[in-house]
C-alpha cells in the first residue's frame, strides 16, 4: 500500500479532523524516530528501518477508531481486517496492533516499541500547543513539554508511563525523545493546523 492510498483510507474512515491530524503527527514522529534509531543501530538490518513502513504504521494506527466507536475491545479489528484483505505484510499489521497493548501486549521490534510510546507523546505535545496563546507548535519548547509531562493532571489521558517507556524500550532518554518528536511535529505544523 502506498502512502497516498493509506492517507485516502484514513480520511475515508475518520470524519473527525483532529483524529486525522493525530494520525499525521504519529506518522511524522515515526519517520523521525526511525531515522534516529537507524543511526544509533548500525548493527541492525536496514529492513528494521523501512521509513515508509514506519510512517504507514503511524498513519494507519487509529484509522478504525470511529468505526469501532472508540471501543478498546474492537479497536484495530476493522483496519487489520482491511489490511489482511489487501494482503499487506504481517509486519505492518503487527506494528499497528502494537500501539494497543490489549491486542498486542508484547512488542517484538523497534517499530512496534516506537508506535507504543509515540502515540501517547503525540497527544501530550498537541495538548502543549493548544494551551499556548497562539495555539502554535512553534511556541512549544522541549522544556515546556517536560514540565507538563510532570504535571499528571495536565492532558491526563496521555499516559506518562507509556511515553517514558522510550527509555527502556527504545533506549532514547525522555528529553531526547521529546526533542525528536516535537521537531517532527513542527515540520508539519501546517498540516496539523498548529
Ligand atoms: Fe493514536
Amino acid at each position: 500500500m502506498t502512502r497516498d492510498q493509506s492517507y485516502q483510507l484514513v480520511t475515508s474512515m475518520l470524519t473527525n479532523p483532529n483524529l486525522v491530524k493525530h494520525c499525521l503527527a504519529v506518522e511524522a514522529i515515526m519517520v523521525e524516530v526511525c531515522e534516529y534509531l537507524q543511526d544509533k543501530h548500525p548493527e541492525l538490518s536496514s529492513q528494521e528501518f523501512d521509513k515508509e513502513e514506519w510512517g504507514l504504521v503511524g498513519l494507519l494506527h487509529d484509522a478504525d477508531y470511529e468505526v469501532t466507536n472508540k471501543d478498546l475491545e474492537t479497536h484495530t479489528d476493522v483496519i487489520v481486517g482491511k489490511l489482511q484483505e489487501l494482503k499487506e505484510s504481517e509486519r505492518l499489521i503487527k506494528g499497528i496492533l502494537a500501539h494497543h497493548s490489549l491486542k498486542k501486549p508484547v512488542r517484538d521490534n523497534l517499530m512496534e516499541k516506537a508506535i507504543y510510546c509515540i502515540d501517547e507523546l503525540a497527544g501530550l505535545i498537541t495538548a502543549c500547543a493548544l494551551v499556548q496563546p497562539e495555539k502554535k507548535l512553534s511556541s512549544v519548547t522541549v522544556e515546556s513539554v517536560m514540565k507538563k509531562f510532570k504535571q499528571s493532571s495536565f492532558a491526563a489521558g496521555a499516559k506518562r508511563e507509556q511515553i517514558k517507556a522510550s527509555e527502556e524500550e527504545l533506549g532514547i532518554p525522555l528529553e531526547e525523545f521529546v526533542r525528536i518528536s516535537l521537531r517532527a511535529m513542527q515540520k508539519i505544523s501546517g498540516q496539523l493546523g498548529l
